[in-house]
């Protein structure tokens, strides 16, 4: 006999259509019927949908989150003799400074176990640029993990399929129905996974402007709330960051260099804006765990960082003295006048480097560890006719004419320096 189903899906459908909320009861079992494929994908859809045009309210969102989580394995790091804390970020241009950040924080003694992923579209994966560094390697057990964050502190890896499974299958569905773009779904959808990875804190990056998901301000503002709200009242301490996605972060887009750009950091150099965010989010996790006094630019300084950097490395097989791979070609754009380079977009940005062949249009794409830009002037800084800005890099040629085209309009020089506030905007939460 197959079992009774407690609800009727065109139902609840029709409750959110008609600007309704839902149950507890009716979003457990929607979830955990979704997951076990009684609710269809075409059904699924059409709620998103209705979500993405009526909203949720705090006890929905709260709801479906948890709904998502207990669809899978919840991790915990009980017993580690450490306090955990995690970043994550919403992702932008250039944005490397997990690679910097988690050994920086675990030179501290905090644990740091951050589960990534690989880029897809136009911004790039914590995965595929480590997988630039010579044997280093994604994918590692939860009891290797484990030992790795006992030992050295820091851990990224790939996250198992087994954290809430229920999220996959949607985020997949809402990609292709046009629903991303939806803040109860965003945050439940980031909040389950970094919930079900069993991290004590987290600190989120909640980026705004022409290279991040969200473009606007206060949708992210909203959206960093949301999440925020979502982490505290499931017991981890959560703050987020509101930063300045408009411009790329760092000098760098892609695999391999965006590595050569992180160790820099670690090597107590590297880019003021990539420096002055990596140490934003250091002093918020630290405070997070307990440490408000840590100093970490003192760590970037006297190579404490760089140390837990070499060890987090091989801890995963990578050689962090190995040359990093480099682009068989480069093509590189000069500056048609003098002047003061006013714009640099984000988003143009990051879809040139992705045409290069630093990221991927399908999951199952290869990238290239090379490709890429160097960007050799940034927004306000003074530039003479002829004087290289761009750099731009590939193994195969034939990609530089598509990349140049998305660069078209996406940076000028003018004759007034941009105004350009810090990176970091705002702060959310206790
Ligand atoms: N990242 C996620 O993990 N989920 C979303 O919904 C959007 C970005």
């Amino acid at each position: 006999m197959t079992a009774v189903e407690p609800f009727d899906t065109v139902d609840l459908i029709r409750t959110k259509r008609g600007r309704g909320t839902l149950s507890t009861a009716e979003i457990d079992w929607l979830v955990d019927a979704y997951t076990r494929g009684y609710v269809a994908d075409e059904q699924m859809a059409a709620l998103a949908m209705a979500i993405f045009l009526n909203g949720m309210d705090r006890r929905e969102v709260r709801d479906l989150t948890l709904a998502m989580i207990a669809s899978g394995e919840r991790m915990s790091f009980d017993g580690l003799g450490k306090v955990t804390v995690d970043k994550h970020s919403t992702g932008g241009v250039g944005d490397k400074t997990t690679l910097p950040l988690a050994p920086l924080v675990a030179s501290f003694g905090v644990a740091v176990p951050q589960l990534s992923g690989r880029g897809l579209g136009h911004t790039g994966g914590t995965l595929d640029k480590l997988e630039s560094i010579p044997g280093w390697q994604a994918s590692l057990s939860n009891a290797r993990m484990r030992e790795v964050l006992a030992d050295v502190g820091a851990v990224v890896c790939a996250a198992g399929s087994g954290l809430a499974p229920a999220d996959k299958k949607l985020y997949a569905l809402r990609d292709v129905t046009g629903t991303v773009e939806c803040i109860p779904l965003i945050a439940s959808s980031i909040m389950s996974k970094k919930i079900a990875e069993g991290t004590g804190a987290l600190v989120l990056d909640v980026k705004f402007g022409s290279g991040a998901f969200l473009q606007d301000i206060e949708q992210s503002r909203a959206l960093a709330r949301t999440m925020v709200e979502l982490g505290q009242d499931a017991g981890v301490a959560t703050t987020a960051l509101l930063t300045d996605m408009d411009v790329p972060l760092g000098r760098t887009i892609g695999n391999a260099l965006e590595v050569r750009e992180s160790v820099e950091v670690l090597a107590g150099g590297g880019p003021a804006d990539l420096v002055e965010l990596t140490l934003a989010l250091a002093t918020e996790m630290l405070q997070l765990a307990g440490l408000p006094d840590a100093d970490p630019a003192a760590a970037l300084a006297d190579g404490r960082a760089m140390d837990t950097w070499r060890r987090m490395i091989a801890a995963q097989g990578g050689e962090p003295s190995a040359p990093l791979p480099t682009a068989r070609e480069t093509h590189v754009v000069t500056a048609p006048r003098s002047g003061v380079l006013t714009e640099q977009q984000g988003l143009p940005f990051g879809i040139a480097a992705w045409r290069l062949g630093a990221g991927r249009a399908r999951a199952q794409d290869p990238v290239q560890a090379g490709a890429g830009i160097e960007l050799h002037a940034k927004p306000g800084d003074a530039v003479t006719t002829g004087q290289p800005l761009f750099t731009l890099h590939t193994d195969e040629p034939a990609r530089f004419d598509r990349a140049l085209d998305a660069l078209e309009g996406a940076w000028g020089i003018g004759d007034t320096a941009p105004e350009r506030g810090s990176i970091v905007r705002e702060r959310i939460g206790r």
